[in-house]
C-alpha cells in the first residue's frame, strides 16, 4: 500500500454576500442572535447560473493547476453533494465535461456535509491500492436554492461553495493516516428535503407544501453534532495510535461555533489550533470543510508535516473524520501556484 495525500487544493465561492443585516429584512430574526447561536455573519449565495457543477468545476481547475496535474491525467472524480444539478447526470460527469477529464471514471457522494471526508476517505483508497494516481475530489453545495427563505429555523445558517483537493501517490508515512466514517439512518428524517425523488415526485401539491425545501429539527441535529464531532475525531486519533496532543490543526465542518467548541472541548484541542471560518461562509455543507483547509493553506497556517484532523457531520445521519499529515509545501506568495511536492507518479 503507498501513501496518498493531498497534492492541490481550489475553492470557488459565488460572489454574492447575504449579511445577517439583510436576513433581518427578511424573517423574524436579528444579527445579534444569529451570531450568538452559530457564528454566522455572513454567507454566500449562487445566482441563477452558478451551480454544483460549475463552482465545482472552477474549484477542480484551480487544483488541478495547483496539482500541476493535466485535466486529461485524471484517473477519477469524485464530488460530494447533496445539491446536484440534476438527479441525474451525476455533478461529478458535468464537472468531468466541463474540465475535459476525458480519461477519468466520475460519481457522486451523497452523505451532505460529511461528504467531502467520505470522498476524501475514497479516493485514499484507490490511490493507497495503487489503482489510481490521480485522483479530483470536490465538495461542493448550494443549499440556498433549497433553503426556505420563510423560514428562520434555516434559511440563516446555509451558504454556496466549493472546495477541492488532488489526491496522489505522496511520501511514505504522509497524506491520509486513518479515518472514521459512520452514519445511523434512524436519524434520517431529522434533516431532509421531502419531495423531488421517487417517494414524493415533484406535485402542485408538494410545491405548495414547500417539501422541496431543507426541513431540520434544529435541537436534535445539535445535540447529535455536539455527541459525534469529538467522539469520532478520537476514534480516528486512536486508529492512527496518536493522541490529541499531536494534533497541529483541527479543521471542522463549519456549521456553528458552539458545535466547533465542544468537539475542541472534548478532544482538548486549543482554540489556536482550531480552523473557523463561519462567520464568513455560514455552513457550505460539502464545501465546508475543503473551503477551510484552502484558506488555512493559503494563510500559511498549515505546514509540510503538520499533523490534521478533519471531522464533519450532516444528514443521514451521517459522520466522518480523516487524519493526514499534511504533504503540500508552503505555498511563497511570489509563487501563487507552487508545484505540490508529491505529484510524481510511480
Ligand atoms: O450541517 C448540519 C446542518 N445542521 C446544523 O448544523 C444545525 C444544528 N443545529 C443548530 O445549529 C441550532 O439548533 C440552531 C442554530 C438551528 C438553533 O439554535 P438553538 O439554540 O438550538 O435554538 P432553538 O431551535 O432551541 O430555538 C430557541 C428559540 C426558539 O424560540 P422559543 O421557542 O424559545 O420561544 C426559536 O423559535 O429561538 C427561536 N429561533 C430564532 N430566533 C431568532 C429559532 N431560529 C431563530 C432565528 N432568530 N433565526
Amino acid at each position: 500500500m503507498r501513501s496518498a495525500g493531498i497534492v492541490g487544493l481550489g475553492k470557488a465561492l459565488p460572489a454574492k454576500v447575504l449579511t445577517n443585516f439583510d436576513l433581518e429584512q427578511m424573517v423574524d430574526t436579528s444579527d445579534e442572535w444569529i451570531f450568538e447561536r452559530t457564528g454566522i455573519r455572513q454567507r454566500r449565495v449562487s445566482s441563477e447560473n452558478e451551480t454544483s457543477a460549475s463552482l465545482g468545476a472552477a474549484a477542480c481547475k484551480e487544483a488541478l493547476a495547483h496539482a500541476n496535474v493535466a485535466p486529461e491525467d485524471v484517473d477519477l472524480i469524485i464530488c460530494a453533494t447533496t445539491s446536484p444539478d440534476m438527479l441525474f447526470p451525476s455533478t461529478a460527469c458535468l464537472i468531468q465535461q466541463s474540465l475535459g477529464c476525458w480519461s477519468a471514471a466520475a460519481f457522486d457522494v451523497a452523505a451532505a456535509c460529511s461528504g467531502f471526508v467520505y470522498a476524501l476517505t475514497i479516493a485514499s483508497q484507490f490511490v493507497s491500492s495503487g489503482a489510481y494516481s490521480r485522483v479530483l475530489v470536490v465538495g461542493v453545495d448550494v443549499l440556498t436554492k433549497f433553503t426556505d427563505f420563510t423560514d428562520r429555523g434555516t434559511c440563516i445558517l446555509f451558504g454556496d461553495g466549493a472546495g477541492a483537493a488532488v489526491v496522489a501517490p505522496v511520501e511514505e508515512g504522509k497524506g491520509v493516516l486513518g479515518f472514521d466514517m459512520g452514519s445511523d439512518g434512524g436519524g434520517a428524517r431529522l434533516l431532509e428535503i421531502p419531495a423531488g425523488g421517487g417517494r414524493h415526485p415533484a406535485t402542485l401539491d408538494t410545491v405548495n407544501q414547500r417539501q422541496h425545501f431543507i426541513r431540520m429539527e434544529g435541537r436534535e441535529v445539535f445535540k447529535f453534532a455536539v455527541k459525534i464531532m469529538g467522539e469520532s475525531a478520537q476514534r480516528a486519533l486512536d486508529r492512527c495510535g496518536l493522541s490529541s496532543r499531536d494534533v497541529d490543526w483541527l479543521i471542522p465542518h463549519q456549521a456553528n461555533t458552539r458545535i466547533i467548541d465542544s468537539a475542541m472541548r472534548h478532544l482538548d484541542i486549543p482554540v489556536e489550533k482550531v480552523y473557523v471560518n463561519v462567520e464568513r461562509y455560514g455552513n457550505t455543507s460539502a464545501g465546508s470543510i475543503p473551503i477551510a483547509l484552502h484558506e488555512a493553506y493559503h494563510e500559511g497556517k498549515l505546514r509540510d508535516d503538520d499533523c490534521i484532523v478533519i471531522v464533519g457531520f450532516g444528514a443521514g445521519l451521517t459522520w466522518a473524520s480523516c487524519v493526514l499529515v499534511w504533504s503540500l509545501a508552503p505555498l511563497h506568495t511570489s509563487e501563487p501556484s507552487a508545484p505540490a511536492t508529491a505529484c510524481r507518479m510511480e
